[in-house]
């Protein structure tokens, strides 16, 4: 028997609303892969997912969210991410290290390279075979998004959003690494699609030729 290779990474990437989630899912279950999250997939990442996004807690400064949002990473991928791709499983991550670039970098306004170097240190280095960016307008996310109470970064406006969805746009343009951009702004079948037939492009998919 040959060892099985290791599994592939892939991140689903976006503003709250832009529906990534759902394509998150069904990208998963088109693959056979695991299906993640983050903030909040471990038992630490669940206590710490409730500070990041409990809007009471408005004392929380940018250099703390960072750091909590680092923490909830390093978490995920020692305890979930880290050991399927070992065992050769696939993983896809709702969220990952472009989400701290795009909310804490040009959200906030945090500087690359310090963050750069938060995400390496949480990672271990580990970077997604493939980011999956689902691109809509500030005004369609925010039409999406439910209407139960808001958290602590859905209540931050439509400037905030748009510096998010430019800074995704940003690192999608940068050759660093690999960026797959779909227009979500249509149905749910036309997105999946639209993922699928990316994924299919730019991911070696031996063994997981989909369902
Ligand atoms: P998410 O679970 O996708 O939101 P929802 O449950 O509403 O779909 O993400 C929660 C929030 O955390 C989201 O507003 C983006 C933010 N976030 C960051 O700011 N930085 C990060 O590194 C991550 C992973 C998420």
């Amino acid at each position: 028997m040959t060892d099985s290779p290791p599994g592939r990474l892939i991140a689903l990437e976006g503003v709250d609303g832009c529906g990534k989630s759902t394509q998150a899912l069904l990208l998963a279950e088109r693959l056979g892969a695991v299906l993640t999250f983050e903030p909040g997939a471990t038992r630490l990442g669940t206590s710490l997912r409730q500070l990041l996004l409990d809007r009471d807690e408005e004392a929380v400064t940018e250099r703390s969210e960072a750091l909590l949002m680092a923490a909830d990473r390093a978490q995920h991928v020692a305890e979930v991410v880290k050991p399927a791709l070992d065992a050769g499983t696939w993983v896809v991550t709702d969220r990952f290290s472009g989400s701290t670039l795009a909310y804490q970098g040009f959200g906030r306004g945090l500087a690359r390279s310090e963050l750069d170097r938060l995400i390496r240190f949480a990672t271990d280095g580990l970077i997604p075979d493939l980011n999956v960016l689902i691109d809509v307008p500030v005004a369609l996310a925010r039409s999406r998004r439910s209407s139960t109470r808001a958290d602590r970064f859905e209540v931050q406006g439509d400037e905030f959003t748009q510096r998010v969805v430019d800074g995704f746009h940003h690192l999608a343009a940068e050759a660093a690494t690999p960026w797959l951009v779909v227009d979500g702004s249509g149905t749910v079948d036309e997105v999946a699609a639209a993922v699928w037939d990316g994924v299919r492009h730019l991911v070696d998919l031996r063994g997981h030729d989909g369902r």
